[in-house]
């Protein structure tokens, strides 16, 4: 006969106490806390003179700032400025209501590692490091991604990882759109801060929006409401595309940012305005849908006539792509045009004429190094295996 199982009070009490006590950890590690997360350097003026950073907390964090000094071999030597931090409140479905942070350090002084780092005065993080950009075109390399935009947690974390592994010392991170599957997802988004995590905080990141970074409203598309607040980019861009259509200057090398999303018109006429008046030996421009498309059924037939001439007029020398889940680049003659996927979402390649080299169901990363006159562009696959790679030669006359 089955006897009936007594359970004690104290049993009841134990079990309710541990349910607190795992949710408390659950929810610390998932939600955001008084604490600094999801820190983020990024550019919103001159590499050389200024480095912005954006930081979430919770929304008892009212009043956030940063600390910077010139780095010091110990740390205790940092002799720090304090920052008072702009706030960005952010009520999202999945994450509730959380506050973003942002700071721009301004009057730094070039090729100089600073020390920072960002809290309330009570709580603070580590302290991080970062180089501003030298005056000159010193020579620099950076990282490029394609989209990661699905399973990023599972499978795009080592592709960022190996990354970093293989170009630690790279100026910046540049991700070409997707970096998310669900625009308004708080949970992706924090799966894509936490796959960096701390290198974040320590190289700058360069974005540009793709179409998973857009939402459907009533009858209007419109960018994720997290993008503005937790990435701090420049606000050289057109009228209502600003921190999505930008420029860097970095290294003698220009960089710019497209939002190939909408507006595409307007950015037309910047891009030219930017371009006919660009100092920098190179030129290298960022947007989500290529100007060629490697997938099957899919051409940006209208982008392509309206922006590839300026590409072309002005000699762009990079342009970097995704959105096809695929892997392709032109013949690297003029303007080379690459698309390249980091995530694990794949598509099928429609083989066409003018593709140089292309690839199928392969997560990759690029290296991309400027050294005077030479770019040389690489790409790895997740497990570190040079999958292509070509240079571009600058000549006197520009090309
Ligand atoms: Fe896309």
């Amino acid at each position: 006969m089955k006897k009936k199982q007594h359970i004690p009070p104290y049993t009841t009490l134990y079990r309710l106490s541990s349910w607190m006590f795992f949710s408390l950890i659950i929810f610390t590690f998932m939600g955001a806390s008084p604490y600094p997360d999801r820190i983020v350097l990024t550019w919103a003026g001159d590499p050389a003179h200024s480095q912005a950073v954006t930081w979430r907390t919770d929304r008892s964090v009212t009043q956030a700032m940063a600390q910077i000094g010139i780095a010091q071999d110990n740390g205790d030597e940092i002799k720090a400025e304090e920052k008072v931090a702009i706030t960005t409140p952010l009520h999202s479905d999945s994450d509730g209501a959380v506050n973003y942070h942002s700071v721009n350090f301004e009057d730094l002084a070039p090729a100089t590692t600073y020390a920072y780092r960002v809290g309330d005065g009570k709580q603070w993080t580590e302290w991080f490091h970062f180089k501003t950009a030298a005056l000159e075109a010193v020579p620099f390399s950076f990282l490029y991604f394609g989209d990661a935009q699905r399973d990023i947690k599972k499978n795009w974390s080592r592709v960022f990882r190996q990354a970093f592994r293989h170009a630690s010392d790279a100026a910046f991170t540049l991700h070409a759109g997707d970096l998310i599957n669900r625009a308004e997802n708080d949970e992706q988004w924090g799966e894509w801060f936490n796959a960096p995590g701390w290198v974040n905080a320590v190289i700058p990141v360069i974005a540009t929006p793709g179409n998973h970074e857009y939402v459907s409203e009533q009858d209007t598309r419109r960018l994720s409401s997290f993008w503005q607040p937790q990435f701090t980019f420049p606000q050289n861009g057109p009228e209502g595309v600003k921190e999505s259509c930008y420029y860097i200057d970095f290294q003698g090398a220009r960089i710019i940012s497209l939002n190939s999303n909408e507006k595409q018109e307007e950015q037309k006429q910047w891009l030219e305005e930017v371009l006919s008046h660009n100092p920098q030996r190179w030129t290298i421009v960022t947007f989500h849908h290529p100007i060629f498309s490697p997938a099957v059924h899919r051409d940006n037939k209208e982008l392509r006539n309206l922006w590839k001439p300026i590409f072309e007029k002005y000699h762009v020398d990079l342009v970097l792509t995704g959105h096809d889940h695929t892997y392709a680049r032109t013949h690297a003659e003029e303007t080379a045009y690459v698309v390249s996927v980091s995530g694990s979402k794949f598509y099928k390649l429609n083989k066409q004429p003018w593709m140089n080299r292309s690839g199928v169901e392969t997560q990759l990363y690029q290296v991309v190094r400027i050294d005077a006159d030479v770019l040389t562009f690489e790409t790895y696959t997740a497990t570190g295996i040079l999958f292509d790679k070509f240079e571009l030669k600058k000549q006197e006359d520009g090309k």
